[in-house]
């Protein structure tokens, strides 16, 4: 993997902070974008993203740039490929949440949600997918959930954006496996995050009891199984969620 490109989506902070590192480990250049969030400090976090993977002796370049905007979307792909020579792979981790009981959700958290986790991702696979065509390879990995499968209480809105994520994974598998591209989804449980950070401690505490392993995961538990999926020894992986959960699904 040494020497290649990898786009990040929203690997300012937590989930994507650590792919984008576990990249910079393996020697690959990063490319990451990000947004401002209420209440959180992301630019001041993406400028410490920047500094850790620098660390690692790879190149880095870093926007704030929206997925739910196709251009900013299409700039951006075209800035790293400028700035990096090239891209090879991506990973759609930008999400958000905005949880309520069904009956409440406004129109704008059921839109902002489907908007960020759905469309931006497809924005992204669409932009990368010229050139992942035309050099005949590339690896795409989306990031899903849990709640996918198993949704908790008033996170309507979220559950359906990955369900949809993951069936945008595998038509996108169909469409780009021809053209030697794989793409892929992983659908962690709880990770420590500052995004569950927010939720009920009695929620986390009873997930750490409800997976079998008997723990929550860190980010780098996630973020190890992305990099294996964009790697060679994942090349006849495609069209395929891996639960990354501790167990949480079957318990
Ligand atoms: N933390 C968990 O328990 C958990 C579990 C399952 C899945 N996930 C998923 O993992 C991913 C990362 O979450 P996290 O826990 O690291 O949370 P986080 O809030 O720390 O990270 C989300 C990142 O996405 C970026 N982002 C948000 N909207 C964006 C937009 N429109 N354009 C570009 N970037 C945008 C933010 O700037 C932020 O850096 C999300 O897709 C989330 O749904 C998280």
């Amino acid at each position: 993997m040494k020497g290649n490109v990898a786009i990040v989506t929203g690997g300012a902070t937590g989930l994507g902070r650590a792919i984008a590192l576990e990249f910079a480990r393996r020697g690959v250049h990063v490319g990451f974008n990000y947004v401002q969030l209420e209440e959180r400090d992301v630019a001041a976090q993406a400028l410490l993203t920047e500094t850790a993977l620098r660390g690692f002796g790879v190149e880095v370049y870093s926007a704030v740039c929206d997925v739910r905007d196709p251009q900013a979307v299409a700039a951006f792909v075209e800035a790293v490929k400028g700035e990096l020579g090239g891209v090879h792979y991506l990973v759609n981790n930008a999400g958000v949440a905005h949880d309520g009981a069904l009956w409440r959700l406004s129109d704008d958290a059921w839109q902002e949600v489907i908007d960020t986790n759905l469309t931006g991702a497809f924005n992204c696979i669409r932009a990368v997918a010229p050139t992942f065509r035309k050099q005949r390879y590339g690896k795409i990995v989306n990031v899903a959930s849990h709640q996918a499968y198993t949704p908790g209480f008033g996170v309507a809105n979220y559950a359906a954006s990955k369900a949809a994520l993951i069936g945008l994974t595998r038509a996108a598998a169909v469409d780009l496996g021809p053209s030697n591209v794989n793409v892929n989804a992983v659908a962690p449980g709880f990770v420590k995050t500052e995004l569950i950070a927010r939720l009920p401690a009695e929620v986390i505490e009873r997930a750490e009891k409800e997976s079998l392993l008997g723990r929550v995961a860190e980010p780098e538990d996630v973020a190890h199984v992305v990099v294996f999926l964009c790697s060679e020894e994942a090349r006849h992986i495609t069209g395929q969620v891996i639960v990354v959960d501790g167990g949480l699904t079957l318990s």
